[in-house]
């Protein structure tokens, strides 16, 4: 089962099926929250929208399997409680974070040796204001460059687990992410400032 918001961000698309098509029982349930004009419903994908605790019975999965579940944590939480509800017994649902904070051999600074003329990112934590520069890409490279301390896995909007706190300003994202942040948050691994930006980091 896999949730994208379509074929464009289906990460490993044509390595999964290559992989799936090698094994003979293999079951597929795609779904697209956000399916390009020219996706189909039916062809390109089996279902539009998110799966939801309740879908998850109409899947007939096999009660002797394991799950593996991996994605934003209210994903997660949800379709543990949907697998367990359908019948898998709770020690067989398993969920997986990858990645981890990323913590500093020192105390936050400027990213070395490149001259800026961009929008003020402050890091409010660490005491530090630097400009930012197109060719920082993400913000959670630039947090990487300073050393800020952030924590990161999928780094392609999906997991949330680069979410912190916006204090002030606005972002843009590219990509969108799969699930919006919570008011007053940010992803910090899609999102570049739009203006001078303060962050709870
Ligand atoms: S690292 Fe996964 S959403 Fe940012």
């Amino acid at each position: 089962m896999h949730v994208a918001r379509n074929g464009a961000s289906y990460a490993h698309a044509p390595e999964v099926s290559a992989l799936l098509d090698r094994l003979p029982h293999a079951r597929r349930h795609v779904r697209y929250t956000r399916p390009g004009s020219d996706e189909v419903e039916g062809r390109d994908f089996d279902r539009w929208g998110r799966l939801t605790t309740g879908e998850v019975a109409e899947l007939e999965l096999d009660l002797t399997a394991e799950a593996l579940v991996c994605g934003p944590q209210a994903f997660m939480t949800d379709l543990r409680g949907g697998l367990v509800a359908a019948g898998l017994v709770g020690g067989s649902v398993r969920s997986e974070t990858f990645g981890g904070a990323t913590v500093p051999g020192r105390a936050p600074h400027g990213p070395a040796g490149r001259p800026a003329q961009g929008p003020l990112v402050t890091f409010s934590r660490s005491g530090l204001a630097v400009r930012w520069a197109a060719a920082d890409g993400t913000l959670l490279e630039l947090a990487e460059a300073c050393d800020v301390p952030v924590s990161w896995s999928c780094r392609a909007g999906v997991c949330h687990r680069c979410e912190s706190g916006l204090v002030a300003g606005e972002v843009v994202y590219d990509p969108e992410p799969l699930d919006a942040p919570v008011p007053g948050h940010l992803l910090l691994c899609c999102s570049q400032p739009r203006g001078p930006i303060t962050l709870d980091l």
